[in-house]
């Protein structure tokens, strides 16, 4: 592919953690047809990418530098590079909306970008400066727009990425590094669509534990997490409900958090170092508490095991359970199946969650007012 523009622009320095360097801009010269935006059709969920891509080079000596816009394509890896022995791998999910004006905006992006420091540290990656991961975003999403789907149901996906790219085969942490954000219009997570899915227990294999990866958006989590989400749709249900190592706690739902509406108590299991701390969950408690949504009950983050969520959906105490995800956005749960329990929650969405989701989706698409400033639009990015 040919490139036809090369503009620069500079990066701010901040705190002088990053030195003022140039955004290299070389345009596509062969865009890419856009898909049908159909929120199921065609769209789907991460099958398409858009014509650009930013990436960004770090090492020791010269930290941030060579950030480039350029055409989507391969990345030059050397085979002995970190990321492919030792798994130094950490990336990000967000989305961008486009209103009925036309108008692009983003959800929470701050929270992300907080996070992936947060998993870097814990990774021992470098982080991501805000000026090139917030900066390159931005620069992106200005040149590939026209990629932003304009339907409800349908957004732009955006995966900054951040791997241990220095050829060295000692076990250390990483002296050179990449960073990257790829975008993909998308439709809807599941292929129900935005029916209820149907979720399996996991009594076998573990996603994370106390002390590991679980708290942060590491690569290894989700290769940890395969083979059972493979058994579990073999099995006709869309996504594995994980439990703690001991198999008693309640953690996470695929690539969900996970809430159970009971009569008097909404609960979501607390973050306890193997649950990752998700964008939509810390959302949703927030609107729980705050706006009247949770219906009288008391909102609680605590641990809750799975005996304890049969005994009570026994009782008939269980109203509603639903899954919250950039992804997914909110998703309620109508079937819960495993080796030991196996009962229907519903078979439609409930009060809680249909609330969340249309006040949810009213504040990400504009026709709500966003009294907690989550939503930022593309030009104060
Ligand atoms: C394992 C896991 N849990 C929870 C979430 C939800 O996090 P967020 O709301 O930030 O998308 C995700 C998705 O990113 C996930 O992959």
């Amino acid at each position: 592919m040919r490139e036809t523009s090369d503009q620069a622009c500079q990066l701010r320095l901040r705190d002088g953690v990053i030195k003022v360097q140039d955004l290299r801009i070389k345009k596509s010269s062969s865009l890419k047809d856009l898909p049908f935006f159909d929120p199921k059709a065609e769209l789907g969920f991460g099958t398409h990418f858009t014509d650009h891509m930013f990436f960004c080079r770090y090492s020791e000596s010269k930290g941030w530098h060579d950030a480039e816009i350029g055409p989507y394509g391969s990345l030059q890896l050397d085979p002995a590079a970190s990321v492919l022995h030792y798994g130094q791998s950490l990336f990000e999910g967000m989305k961008a909306f486009r209103r009925g004006d036309g108008s692009i905006w983003l959800f929470r992006p701050q929270f992300n970008w907080e996070r992936m420091c947060k998993g870097a540290q814990r990774l021992t990656l470098p982080e991501p400066s805000q000026e090139v991961y917030i900066e390159g975003l931005k620069k992106l999403l200005e040149i590939d727009q026209r990629w932003v789907p304009p339907l409800l149901g349908t957004s732009l996906y955006i995966r900054p990425t951040l791997i241990g790219s220095e050829a060295f085969l000692g076990l250390r942490p990483a002296k050179e590094a990449f960073f990257f954000i790829i975008l993909s219009p998308v439709g809807f997570y599941y292929a129900e669509g935005n029916k209820l899915v149907k979720i399996w227990v996991e009594a076998k294999d573990v996603r994370a534990s106390e002390g590991g990866l679980g708290s942060v958006k590491a690569g290894a989590n989700y290769a940890a997490s395969l083979r059972a989400s493979m058994i579990a749709k073999k099995r006709g249900y869309s996504q594995v409900l994980w439990l703690d190592s001991k198999h008693e706690g309640i953690e996470e739902v695929g690539t969900m958090n996970v809430f159970f509406v009971f009569d008097d108590e909404i609960v979501t299991p607390n973050l306890n170092g193997s649950i990752l701390p998700g964008g939509v969950r810390d959302s949703v408690l927030q609107l729980l508490r705050n706006s009247g949504l949770a219906q009288g009950r008391m909102v609680s983050e605590r641990r809750i095991t799975i005996q304890e969520l049969t005994e009570r959906q026994a009782k008939g105490e269980l109203r509603e359970a639903f899954g919250t995800g950039t992804a997914a956005v909110i998703s309620p749960i109508g079937e819960i199946c495993g080796e030991h329990q196996s009962f229907v929650i519903s078979h439609e969405s409930g009060p809680v969650s249909t609330s969340l989701l249309e006040t949810l989706q009213g504040i990400q698409w504009g026709s709500l007012k966003d009294d907690f400033g989550w939503m930022c639009p593309l030009e104060e990015l």
